[in-house]
């Protein structure tokens, strides 16, 4: 935690977020569900101006899961849509805001579109400083750890490595963004229990806030409170506090 804009604010230093509830926002409202994902661009917009304004160092949105792709064919194809403009219509946002964007996921299952979208504003962003965005798309946290296991693998034929020296800072290593810190606090919109194959190695010490407004309702006072609740955690990382 550091000196923020905000005195009393506590700041974690890595914050993620499962962005829950767009569909439950627009049903309850008489509108198709993709009507409650393209609200939930401006929560997004607000999300990253507040964390790159009170100093918070990685922010990881959980934008699409591997398991989403098991969505309608229709939803998938409006989702990647308002992704693609997201990436081009944001990219202001992110400069002015000294944002660096990262892509956390597979490849592979991606539109060339969205991957140059994608690439472009990454490339265009590389050399900011401040708060670093990894947007988790086609991400699923098993998947994650399945992709670290494989390289390790071919690290270990290609005689690169020996077997009895993997531990768990060889497995961090060999994860997507092994660079950015792990999350300290944990977001999640429209009140679910659950973690959702969302970074599962990296929020082993995560405190958890559930919110219970739906992802687009989340409001820059939603987020203040999530850093409240985690600056009156006693974050003990499995050890005894005096
Ligand atoms: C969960 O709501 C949300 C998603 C699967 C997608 C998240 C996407 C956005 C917030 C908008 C796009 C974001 C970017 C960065 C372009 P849900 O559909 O599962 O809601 P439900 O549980 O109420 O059905």
């Amino acid at each position: 935690m550091r000196e923020t804009p905000n005195a009393d604010l506590p700041v974690p230093r890595s914050v993620a977020v499962i962005m829950d509830g767009n569909g439950r926002w627009a049903r309850s409202r008489g509108l198709e569900r993709i009507r409650g994902h393209e609200r939930g661009i401006d929560a997004v917009r607000r999300t990253v101006e507040e964390c790159a304004r009170l100093g918070v160092e990685a922010l990881t949105l959980y934008a699409f899961s591997e398991e989403n792709w098991s969505r309608p064919a229709r939803e998938i194809k409006l989702l990647m849509r308002l992704l693609e403009r997201f990436l081009v219509d944001e990219r202001p946002t992110l400069m002015d805001n000294n944002v660096r964007l990262l892509h956390s996921g597979r490849r592979d299952r991606l539109s060339t579109r969205v991957l140059e979208r994608l690439d472009e504003s990454i490339a265009m962003t590389a050399a900011n400083t401040g708060t670093r965005l990894a947007l988790a798309i086609s991400y699923g946290g098993r998947q994650e750890l399945a992709d670290a296991a494989r390289r390790i693998a071919e690290a270990v034929l290609a005689g690169e490595l020996a077997p009895e020296d993997i531990d768990v800072a060889t497995v961090a290593r060999h994860l997507y963004h092994p660079e950015l810190p792990d999350p300290d606090l944990l977001i999640r919109t429209a009140g679910e229990l659950r973690v959702s194959n969302f970074l599962l190695w990296q929020i082993s010490y995560a405190e958890i806030h559930v919110c219970d407004v739906c992802w687009p309702d989340f409001q820059i006072e939603h987020l203040h409170e999530a850093f409240r609740t985690f600056g009156r955690r006693v974050r003990k990382f499995g050890t005894v506090v005096p």
